[in-house]
């Protein structure tokens, strides 16, 4: 029976790494943790809880929430208010950021930006979802958290991770040294060490994109795909296509596997569909910690100095070969 490390242990135990080493980051880690295992609880009974279809309700996204998003909102802001270490919250589905200063977190110094239920399309027909976050210090030295506190550069995280909610339910994290995963072992109810050291191949075979937007794409990314497509055994080409629909489920396989996944720009989407406050920069710093890259065609994301909250930016990433061949292409 080999050892076992839960995701408590592994953070006590590298905590003398972590520059702000009073606990009071894996106490904030903790409280995502605890948020990740009840979300993951409804995931699991989707079919038969209350917490399918649609709330009825359109974030500021222009999207229609499911009753997952809300729900995964609730608990993930619940957890880290009563934790205290966290004293602001920018979620995908709030317009405004949400201060949760209170007695509790008066000197909270994080701030955490949140995707609480990614690939929402995909929660009524049981395909795996995820949730994606990324951990900042605040800047701002007391009182309200600022915009300035939130809208930091990527390349400033202190931390990143997600949690997907597949086959099994694993939180993969970084916090600038290296990546690793933990596996939920429900019997326990821990997430457990499985994946430590996590690095993606400098090449892979997989390719992610949406070809349903093909026609709308910029000429360089359709030039990608045939060259994905070509026949070529030098390279292994053609490589496979695998698209889930859920960023974190599409990024997860690549990160293991290697690959590269794409969201472009294109006519309908000029800035791209995904947010680089919540989706992006926690994806980036995850890869790029595993030895990838994540770029927007044309800048590393992590470099992208942020105006909006909900801003959107092109996404590129996984394999550093890849990437850079996407890069090449664009750049033509
Ligand atoms: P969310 O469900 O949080 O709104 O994110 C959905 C995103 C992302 O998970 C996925 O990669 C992408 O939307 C899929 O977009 P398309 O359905 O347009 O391919
Ligand atoms: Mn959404
Ligand atoms: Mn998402
Ligand atoms: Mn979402």
């Amino acid at each position: 029976m080999t050892a076992f490390k839960t995701l408590g242990q592994f953070i006590i135990e590298k905590q003398a790494d972590f520059p702000y080493a009073k606990g009071e980051f894996s106490r904030l880690l903790r409280d995502i943790g605890i948020a990740a295992k009840i979300v993951n609880r409804e995931v699991n009974k989707a079919g038969l809880a209350d917490i399918i279809g649609s709330a009825g309700k359109m974030n500021i996204q222009g999207e229609g929430q499911q009753k997952l998003d809300v729900y995964a909102d609730e608990q993930f802001i619940a957890a880290l208010r009563s934790g205290g270490e966290c004293c602001v919250v920018a979620s995908e589905e709030h317009e405004n950021p949400i201060s949760i200063q209170s007695e509790v977190s008066k000197n909270a110094k994080y701030v955490v930006c949140i995707d609480p239920l990614d690939g929402s399309s995909n929660i009524d027909v049981n395909v795996s979802v995820g949730t994606v976050f990324s951990i900042y210090r605040r800047t701002s030295t007391s009182g309200e958290a600022t915009s300035a506190d939130i809208l930091q550069k990527g390349a400033l995280q202190v931390a990143a991770g997600y949690i997907v909610y597949g086959s099994s339910t694993m939180l993969v994290y970084t916090t600038g040294r290296g990546v690793n995963g933990f596996t939920l072992d429900p019997s326990i109810g821990e997430f457990c060490l499985s994946h430590p050291d996590i690095k993606i191949p400098t090449q892979g075979r997989i390719y992610s994109v949406n070809e349903g937007n093909y026609r709308k794409f910029p000429e360089g990314v359709k030039k990608y795909i045939k060259y994905c497509e070509e026949e070529d055994n030098e390279t292994g080409r053609p490589y496979t296509a695998r698209y889930i629909g859920s960023l974190v489920a599409d990024i997860h396989r690549n990160l293991l596997l290697g690959g590269v996944f794409l969201y472009p720009n294109s006519s309908s989407h000029t800035n791209g569909k995904l947010r680089l406050m919540y989706e992006a920069n926690p994806v980036a710093f995850i890869v790029e910690q595993a030895g990838g890259k994540a770029s927007d065609g044309v800048q590393r994301i992590l470099d992208i100095t942020p105006t909006e909250l909900h801003q959107r930016t092109a996404l590129y990433c996984g394999s550093t070969d890849m990437v850079d061949k996407i890069e090449e292409y664009l750049q033509e």
